[in-house]
This record gives C-alpha cells, structure tokens and sequence, in this order.
C-alpha cells in the first residue's frame, strides 16, 4: 500500500518535472558516466556481473528517455583503457555484455524507427573480434541515421584520443597532405575517435551516477573549454531513474539562465559605465535590466 502510493506521487512527480523541463531548453548532446554497477551488487550481495547486467538495463531505458525527451546526442561511458586493469573474467564479461546490446540494438525495430545512429568511440585494436564485427555491423546498418546519435564509449580514454589524433595529424603534416595552418579546433576534433572525418560534438551537459565527482579522463576536449553542465549524483547506475535525468537537465537549465543574467548584468555594467541607456536614456534607468541579486544599492 504504502509502495503504491509513493509510486503514484513518483510518476505525478515526474510528469510536472518532464512538463517543467520540457518548457525550456533542452540540451542537445549529454554524456554519461555510469559509474557505480558494482557497489550496487555488492550492496544487495549479488555478483559484479549482476551489477552490470541491471546497470545495462538502465542504459536501455536512458537512451528512450532521452530520445523521447528530444535530446540528439547521447555518449555513454562503458569501458575506459583504466578498466582493463580490471580482471580477465569481468572485462570478459563486460566484453560479452556490450556485445548482447549492440546485436539487440541491431535487431530491435525501434533503432531504424528513432533513425538512430550508433557509433564507438575508443581504441578498438583492444577488443576482441567478435566484439569488432557487432560494432562494424551497428555502424554500418546506421551509418545514414540522423535523428539521433548514440555514441558508446568503450577503451575509450580522452588522453589517448587525443593522442592518437596528435599522430594522425603529424602524420598527414609530413606527408604533405596537410600544412601546418590548415591544423585548427575543427581539424583536431575531426581526428578525434570516431576518427576519420566525423567528430562528437561540443557536449552541453555531463552526468555522473555513484557519488564520485570526478571526469576520469572522459571527453576533454568535447567537454571542457564548451562550459558545459555537470551533474553528480548518489544513486548507482543501476538505481538511475528518469526523475534524475531530468533533475540533470533542470541543472543544465539553471546554469543557462544564470549565464543569460551574467551577460545582461555585464552589458548593462558597460551602458552604466558609459553613463548612457538606451535611446540615450539615463543610465539609472536601466535598473530593471539587471537580475535582482546583481543590483546595485547604491
Ligand atoms: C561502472 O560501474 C561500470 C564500468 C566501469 C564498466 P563500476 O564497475 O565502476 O562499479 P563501481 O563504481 O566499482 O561500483
Ligand atoms: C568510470 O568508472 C568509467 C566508466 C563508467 C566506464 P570507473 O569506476 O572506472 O571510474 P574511476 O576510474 O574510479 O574514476
Ligand atoms: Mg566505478
């Protein structure tokens, strides 16, 4: 009884959550680290792999929600490089997960439906075969999708791209296919995974589950130096709820309309500082334009 009822507040909960988000912008690329799969089983004192087995199911429904929420970019963190320090049964084990998912992906109705596009990202010289043959398979039978992307970060680490993007490009400078002026941001991130010629965009917003606030080597270059949002939260991966997505894109919000209120507050700093307002009214005049907390008493 008193689990129907906390259900019922829960989706009444988030329904006006999703109407309220819904009424502003949405971000348009977020990037997940899904941290936390193995605490959770051990917290319930069940198998690692039990924690990645319920932790891909949420994975499952994120992508939904996002989708349905009209986000165009999703890039999940499954593997980093760090995790091959992990044993041989649970990278093996993690290996066979990804793999189950990507053929699901590949045979569900609901991929070409969305037009979803699905790519990796990473250092795929470190997996296995079969693995290689199920992403080339979901790459290539998506390859013209555009309504949706749906990156998947696996040997992924954000130094080693760059890294590898570095190489690729000295390689072409002294080949002479590229000169030197001709290397900017938009080259660099076109030599980024999943290099070549197409780049993850710009991110608007990161999340982290577990309670870790940490980045662990995940998008540098996509996410830092864009000012994108970053939301940490408690709940393990595998406890992730469509309540904290959208509590995470209500963050993202907030810190959008805090940007617009700095600007404005900095533009009207200038006019008032020029000791002119608009049609040349008097600079006291534009109090209004200022955000509340940022006005002066003088
Ligand atoms: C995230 O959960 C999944 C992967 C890194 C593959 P973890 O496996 O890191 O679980 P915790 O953080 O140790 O609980
Ligand atoms: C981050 O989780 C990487 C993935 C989610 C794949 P980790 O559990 O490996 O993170 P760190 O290394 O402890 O920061
Ligand atoms: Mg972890």
């Amino acid at each position: 009884m008193k689990n129907r009822a906390f259900g019922v507040f829960y989706r009444k909960y988030e329904q006006i959550l999703e109407k309220e988000i819904l009424s502003s912008e949405i971000p348009d690329h977020i990037a997940v680290i899904m941290d936390g799969n193995r605490r959770y089983a051990g917290q319930l004192g069940k198998a690692r792999s039990f924690g990645h087995a319920m932790g891909a199911e949420v994975t499952e429904q994120v992508i939904e929600w996002c989708y349905e929420i009209g986000v165009k970019q999703l890039t999940l963190y499954a593997l980093s490089t760090e995790n091959f320090h992990r044993s041989e049964e649970e990278v093996d084990g993690l290996f066979n997960l990804i793999n189950e998912k990507f053929l699901k992906l590949y045979g569900d109705k609901r991929t070409y439906e969305k037009e979803m596009q699905v790519r990796v990202i990473g250092d795929r010289i470190r997996l296995p075969a079969f693995l290689n043959e199920s992403i080339e398979k979901i790459e290539t039978a998506t390859e013209h999708h555009r309504k949706f992307n749906l990156n998947v970060a696996i040997a992924y680490g954000g130094r080693q791209d760059i890294m590898q993007a570095v190489r690729d490009i000295a390689t072409c400078v002294s080949s002479g296919k590229l000169s030197l002026e001709e290397v900017d941001e938009n080259l660099i991130s076109k030599h980024l995974y999943p290099a070549p010629g197409v780049s993850v965009p710009n991110v608007d917003l990161v999340i982290r589950t577990g309670g870790d606030e940490r980045v662990s080597n995940f998008l540098p270059w996509q996410a830092n130096g864009s000012e994108c949002a970053t939301y940490f939260c408690a709940p393990f991966w595998p406890e992730f709820r469509k309540i904290d997505l959208l509590r995470s894109i209500r963050v993202y919000q907030a810190r959008k309309d805090e940007k617009k209120q700095e600007h404005s507050y900095r533009a009207s700093e200038v006019i008032n500082f020029l000791g002119i307002g608009k049609c040349g009214e008097k600079s006291e005049e534009l109090g209004p334009l200022l955000p509340v907390n940022k006005q002066r008493v003088s």
